[in-house]
């Protein structure tokens, strides 16, 4: 059910606008507030008038009709919503968002929104396929953007391919998975913190140690927090990720300036530990650059080794998060080793998972999780980082709930 949830529904210019229709309908039956803006190019396919009579809202479409903007302007448009769905997503339209464009009402919302987006693609095959598009939907994903579709067909021009708009009922399906608060569970009024990211260990003022942690999992749970309602403060190491707009991100380099970080961002209701903090930092850090001598043939390092963010935050004490959860990530006997860390860092969950070189976890933007707890072992599907880490707050919130009744 979307009870009381508010959509705002961008439609582009495209002939799927005419399944935005049905989805507007579909999303009134479950509850859903729909608030409708279309492109110049939507509103060429489908009336503002087709969307007011089943939205129940009149329809937006011009960025200088100065009685809408006395009314309710850009920025309060984006704001009103707990979600923004772009179908149909043209190709355009997507080549808009990817690059910042502002110049209609739709692609002004598009960049003044801090809530989530979903984005439902619609376009000519050859157009789905050209690099151009490539580019800008591995922009809009590494930006947090959702996707759903497209899917493969028939095509209104003739063509055959992937380029179809989803139908309703599976938009409408991806629109609950990003509102799992649509479910029943949030994290409103709590605070998350999260690490994520590699740690730089430095070795001289230019060079480092480091590992190949993307960030990209810590991210996604930072955004799945926000999505959930909680306030969330992610400390990150470097990466190449873009901030996520809504969340207080700390950014640093060292284990020791993360563990910093993380005991300066208590208290905190759940703390999830999904950095990849260096075990090891160089003991005594060269001033200068460490220059080879002539003949040399090997350096050693001695190196000292790094506070451990999760055993410290798990730790028992008056400022302990209710919910500390680590990361374990393991290239053989995966949930003994969890199982494992689980006890010796004190930990309330360990999510498990296999990053062996084949699996193409590091990095990728899938995994296949175990969820270890003090009760047993869950084995999850494979499914995408973003979409095990919506699955996960909606555990530690639905954890949350039940604990405070079992306090009351
Ligand atoms: O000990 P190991 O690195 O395998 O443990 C992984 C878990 O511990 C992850 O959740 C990681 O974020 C956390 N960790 C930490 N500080 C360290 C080492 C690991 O928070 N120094």
């Amino acid at each position: 059910m979307l009870d009381g949830k508010r959509i705002l529904l961008i439609v582009g210019g495209g002939i799927a606008a005419y399944k935005a229709l049905e989805l507007v309908r579909q999303l009134r039956e479950r509850g859903a507030a729909v608030r409708v803006v279309l492109t110049e190019g939507g509103s060429h396919f489908v009336t503002p008038l087709s969307f007011a009579v089943l939205s129940g809202e009149k329809a937006f479409t011009d960025l200088f009709d100065l009685k809408d903007e006395a009314e309710i302007g850009h920025i309060q448009l984006s704001r009103e919503a707990d979600l923004v769905v772009v179908a149909p997503a043209t190709a355009n339209l997507l080549a808009k968002m990817a690059n910042g464009l502002a110049n209609d009402l739709a692609s002004t919302v598009l960049m003044a929104t801090d809530k989530s987006v979903l984005v439902a693609p619609a376009m000519n095959v050859r157009m789905w396929e050209h690099p151009a598009t490539s580019r800008n939907i591995a922009v809009l994903r590494a930006d947090g953007v959702r996707f759903v579709g497209p899917e493969e067909g028939d095509m209104a021009c003739g063509e055959f391919g992937p380029g179809r708009m989803s139908e309703p009922s599976e938009i409408i399906d991806a629109i609950e998975r990003v509102l799992p608060s649509a479910h029943g569970v949030s994290l409103k009024g709590r605070h998350v913190l999260i690490t994520s990211g590699p740690t730089h260990e430095p070795i001289d003022p230019v060079r480092y140690i480091a590992n190949r942690s993307s960030g990209k999992q810590g991210h996604a749970l930072a955004l799945a927090a926000k999505d959930l309602g909680a306030r969330v403060t992610l400390i990150s190491g470097p990466t190449h990720l873009p901030d996520i707009p809504g969340v207080t991100t700390v950014k640093v380099e060292t284990a020791a300036d993360m563990l910093d970080a993380a005991l300066a961002a208590l208290p905190a209701d759940v703390a999830i530990c999904a950095a990849a903090v260096a075990d090891w930092r160089v003991a005594h850090q060269a001033e200068e650059k460490l220059k080879k001598a002539e003949g040399q043939t090997a350096l050693n390092l001695a190196l000292s080794r790094n506070p451990d963010i999760l055993a410290t935050l798990a730790a028992p004490s008056a400022s302990r998060p209710t919910l500390v959860i680590g990361f374990a990530a393991e290239t053989e006997t995966i949930i003994t080793h969890a199982q494992a860390k689980l006890s010796r860092k004190g930990a309330d969950w360990i999510v498990a998972n296999d990053v062996s070189p084949g699996t193409g976890i590091m990095g990728g933007g899938h995994t296949e999780v175990h969820l270890v707890s003090g009760t047993g072992v869950e084995d999850w599907p494979a499914m995408g980082k973003d979409e095990m880490a919506t699955k996960l707050l909606a555990r530690a919130a639905e954890a949350l709930h039940a604990m405070q009744l079992a306090a009351e």
